[in-house]
């Protein structure tokens, strides 16, 4: 029996936004507050997330580079200071807004953007050529992610770099029991790496893995702070799921002297390879 890959990640993630009770195009980063979060998280240590996730990555100041889904510039504004161009592509508008403003205090001039999602960037139109280095970290909220990561390795003549999430996060553990409650519906877990792998597999493309866990506390002064905080991100918007929320939150926060604690993890995989090193005859 042949398997559809694509089809079960198409599947995957349209449950999965469904049971959010989201759409595509309404995902978290519609909200400026959160985006504004996100990234002063991102600058913290001078821009620590990036240049880790930089250094697995085959650059060189010459590398021409194309970051899908950018966000706030994680990698661009990093990447920026060794590498000797970086088109970000970034569909969300408060993104947008604050990679401009971070472009602009870091004094970047080898960065150029496009607000689009990937599924529109039209690369002849909308690129000047290729790329040496393609990216996109946990940018793939996309349905067809086979067309996706065709136009991905069309594009590269060198490295495709994927980040994205192996089983379930802390978050998809709470929603898992938060939904039932909060909303009345279960929740759907999004599409993870096993199903990317599978998709790039039946592609001929057979990329290395590195695998890695992140782990971190959100501490609040009061379960009210705390539902203030992730309201948004447990889409209760009304005063009754807020309720809801604040029980549940009650009771799964750890709880220590003057505070709660949630703690927060995921594995996530970096996935990667070189044009050169794709076999057999799936991707054309
Ligand atoms: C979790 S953020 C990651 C930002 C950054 N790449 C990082 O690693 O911190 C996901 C980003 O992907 C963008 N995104 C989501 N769907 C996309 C699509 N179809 N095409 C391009 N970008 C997309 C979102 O707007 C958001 O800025």
């Amino acid at each position: 029996m042949t398997i559809d890959w694509n089809e079960v990640w198409h599947t995957t993630m349209e449950r999965h936004l469904a049971s959010k009770h989201i759409g595509k195009d309404d995902l978290y980063w519609s909200s400026r507050e959160r985006v504004e979060q996100f990234n002063e998280r991102i600058k913290k240590n001078d821009w620590a997330k990036g240049r880790r996730i930089m250094q697995s990555m085959d650059i060189s100041s010459e590398s021409r580079v194309l970051d899908i889904g950018a966000g706030p510039g994680t990698l661009v504004i990093p990447l920026s200071r060794v590498v000797s161009h970086v088109t970000a592509i970034e569909p969300a508008p408060y993104m947008i807004e604050f990679l401009q403003g971070n472009i602009a205090d870091e004094n970047v001039e080898n960065v150029d953007y496009i607000q689009k999602t990937w599924e529109e960037v039209d690369t002849d139109a909308d690129l000047e050529g290729s790329y040496d280095v393609v990216i996109a970290s946990y940018s793939l909220g996309m349905y067809d992610i086979r067309s996706a990561l065709k136009k991905m390795v069309d594009i590269s003549t060198g490295y495709v770099y994927l980040l994205w999430f192996s089983g379930l996060t802390s978050w998809d553990e709470l929603y898992l029991k938060a939904w039932p409650r909060v909303h009345g519906n279960e929740y759907v877990p999004g599409p993870k790496v096993n199903l990317l792998y599978n998709v790039l597999y039946d592609l001929g493309i057979y990329p290395n893995m590195e695998v890695t866990k992140m782990e971190m506390e959100m501490t609040y002064g009061s379960v009210g702070e705390a539902v203030d905080d992730l309201a948004d991100r447990f889409v209760a918007r009304d005063e009754a799921s807020r309720s809801r929320l604040s029980t549940f939150l009650a009771e799964v926060m750890r709880k220590t002297e003057g505070s709660y604690v949630l703690d927060v993890y995921q594995w996530s995989t970096m996935l990667w390879w070189h044009r050169d090193n794709i076999g057999g005859c799936g991707i054309h």
